[in-house]
C-alpha cells in the first residue's frame, strides 16, 4: 500500500470524501491507526498535556517531539505523519521556522509539519512550502496562544467569522495543504470548507469539515475527567487498564502469578 500524500487528500476532497485524523505519539498507537486505514497522523505538541504531564503546551519543545514523530513514522506505514510545531520555535522567524522544521523532516522522519496561526504565518508558510515541506494550518482555538486568548473559548462567532475566513484563505494561498479549523461555529466552519479548496480537519468544528480530528486518548477513553464537548469516546481503555493493572497486582499479591506455564525448568 502506497504511502498517503497531499495529492490524496485534495482528491477526497474533490470527491467529496471525508476523513479522519488521529493523534499519535508512540509506535503501538501508530501501527494500531495505520491499521485501522487513519490517512493521517499528528504527532500533536498536545503531547504535552497527553504524555509529559503539563497542563498546557506552551511547555513543549522540539526535543520534546522528535523522538515521538521518528517512533510514529517509524511504525506507520501507510499514514501521513504531521508532526507539530511546537511554541516558540516558529515564530521569531520565516529561518526559524525553517530550521525547526527542518529537523522533524531529517530527525523525525516527518512527511509534513504543522503551525498555529492565520494571516500572520503567511511568510513561515510560504518559505516552508518554498522548500518543500507541506505545511498544515492551524485557526480558531489555538491552543499555544490560550493565555492571550483567555482559556478554552469558541472562536470565530460574531466578527470573529470573517477574520477566520480571510486566514483561511491566506493560508490557502500561502500554499498549505490543509488546514485544522479547532471550537469554531459549525456554521462558520462549513462557510470555510466551501470557500477553500483545501480540505479543513476540524475538532469542535461541526459535522461539515472534510476532516475530524481528536487526540487518541480522548478518542479511546484513557484520559479521565470531564471530556470538552466535541469528544466522542469510542472505548474505556482507562477502565480495562485499570482493571487490568489491578488484576495483575492481585494475583502477585496473591502468588497466583507467575504460575508453572509461565516459569522455565532446571
Ligand atoms: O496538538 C494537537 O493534538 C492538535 C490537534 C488537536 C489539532 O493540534
Ligand atoms: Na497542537
Amino acid at each position: 500500500q502506497r504511502r498517503v500524500r497531499v495529492p490524496h487528500l485534495t482528491a477526497m476532497k474533490e470527491r467529496g470524501e471525508k476523513w479522519a485524523m488521529l493523534t499519535a505519539y508512540d509506535m503501538y498507537t501508530a501501527e494500531i491507526f495505520d491499521e485501522a486505514g487513519v490517512p493521517v497522523l499528528l504527532v500533536g505538541d498536545s503531547a504535552g498535556n497527553n504524555v509529559y504531564g503539563f497542563e498546557t503546551t506552551v511547555p513543549v519543545t522540539v526535543d520534546h517531539l522528535v523522538p515521538l514523530v521518528r517512533a510514529v513514522t517509524s511504525a506507520a506505514r501507510r499514514s501521513m505523519v504531521v508532526a507539530d510545531l511546537p511554541f516558540g520555535s516558529y515564530q521569531a522567524s520565516p529561518q526559524q521556522a525553517l530550521a525547526t522544521a527542518t529537523r522533524f523532516m531529517k530527525e523525525g522522519l516527518a512527511h509534513a509539519v504543522k503551525l498555529e496561526g492565520g494571516a500572520a504565518m503567511v511568510p513561515e508558510v510560504e518559505l516552508l512550502v518554498r522548500a518543500g515541506i507541506p505545511v498544515m494550518g492551524h485557526i480558531g482555538f489555538t491552543p499555544q496562544s490560550e493565555h492571550v486568548l483567555g482559556g478554552y473559548k469558541v472562536q470565530g462567532r460574531g466578527a470573529g467569522a470573517e477574520k477566520l475566513l480571510d486566514d483561511a484563505l491566506a493560508l490557502e494561498a500561502a500554499g498549505c495543504f490543509a488546514v485544522v479549523m479547532e471550537m469554531v461555529p459549525a456554521p462558520v466552519a462549513a462557510q470555510v470548507t466551501e470557500a477553500l479548496r483545501i480540505p479543513t480537519i476540524g475538532i469542535g468544528a461541526g459535522p461539515d469539515c472534510d476532516a475530524q480530528v481528536l487526540v487518541w486518548q480522548d478518542m479511546a477513553g484513557l484520559r479521565g475527567g470531564r471530556m470538552p464537548r466535541f469528544v466522542k469516546r469510542y472505548a474505556d481503555l482507562r477502565g480495562a487498564l485499570l482493571h487490568a493493572a489491578q488484576e495483575y497486582a492481585a494475583d502477585v499479591a496473591g502468588g497466583t502469578f507467575p504460575a508453572a506455564e509461565h516459569s522455565f525448568d532446571s
